[in-house]
């Protein structure tokens, strides 16, 4: 499974790339704000940092502006993915950026026949909100299983990116669900790495190393 930073905070995305396990980079306008830098600012310091696939949302709400907000962005990058809400015209927009060979995420997805109707629509990812899902009562998983295995039924090329990550446990169920990719907040990544057992078994090993020095 690939794993994305789920963040437009520069330093966030440098850091996680310097671990070598970065794929991609996810950001909205509410991430956007939260970096203290706008949109196209961002887009394309991030772009300096990463290999390839950074969303950038679009926040026209018609077909056209969304196409033409979509062309724009792509002047700053061609790794940039356009990320576009699911929407009648937000679907018409993934139509012909995908004739144009623009890559899309079709965002704010919160059921199986939304992410069916992205994948006809010809988007290269859908993006499954979790923890949104959740929020509301909802099975957040049952809804990644569900996208998975209509894919697969159809053979449909769009890849699942889980978004609205909330916790490490979040992750491993991604990863087992079989989803291609989880967008993971840069806290989450960071715990990840984490056990108790590894840190003990650390300390033990420098103790006994420096006791066998003696
Ligand atoms: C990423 O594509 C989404 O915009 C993001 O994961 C939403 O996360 P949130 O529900 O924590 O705002």
């Amino acid at each position: 499974m690939k794993i994305y930073v789920d963040t437009a905070i520069v330093d966030e995305i440098r850091q996680v790339w310097e671990l070598g396990i970065l794929d991609g980079v996810t950001t909205n306008p509410s991430l956007i704000l939260k970096s203290g830098r706008n949109l196209t600012d961002a887009l394309k310091e991030i772009s300096q940092i990463v290999d390839d696939c950074i969303s950038g949302e679009v926040i026209s709400l018609d077909y056209q502006g969304m196409v033409k907000e979509a062309l724009e962005l792509m002047k700053i990058s061609k790794k940039i993915v356009i990320k576009i809400p699911m929407t009648k015209d937000g679907l018409k927009a993934v139509k012909e950026l995908t004739a144009q060979g623009i890559r899309t995420n079709v965002t704010l997805v919160f059921s199986a026949n939304q992410a069916l109707l992205a994948a006809k629509a010809g988007a290269t990812y859908v993006s499954p909100f979790l923890g949104r899902l959740d929020d509301v009562g909802e099975d957040s998983m049952q809804l990644i299983h569900d996208i998975k295995q209509i894919y697969q039924n159809y053979q449909f090329p769009t890849q699942i990116i889980c978004a609205s990550i909330r916790s490490p446990l979040h992750v491993l169920k991604c990863a087992k669900a079989g989803a291609d990719i989880a967008t993971v907040p840069y806290k989450i990544i960071m715990d990840m790495f984490n056990h108790p057992l590894t840190n003990v078994g650390i300390d033990r090993f420098l103790q006994d190393y420096e006791k066998s020095k003696k």
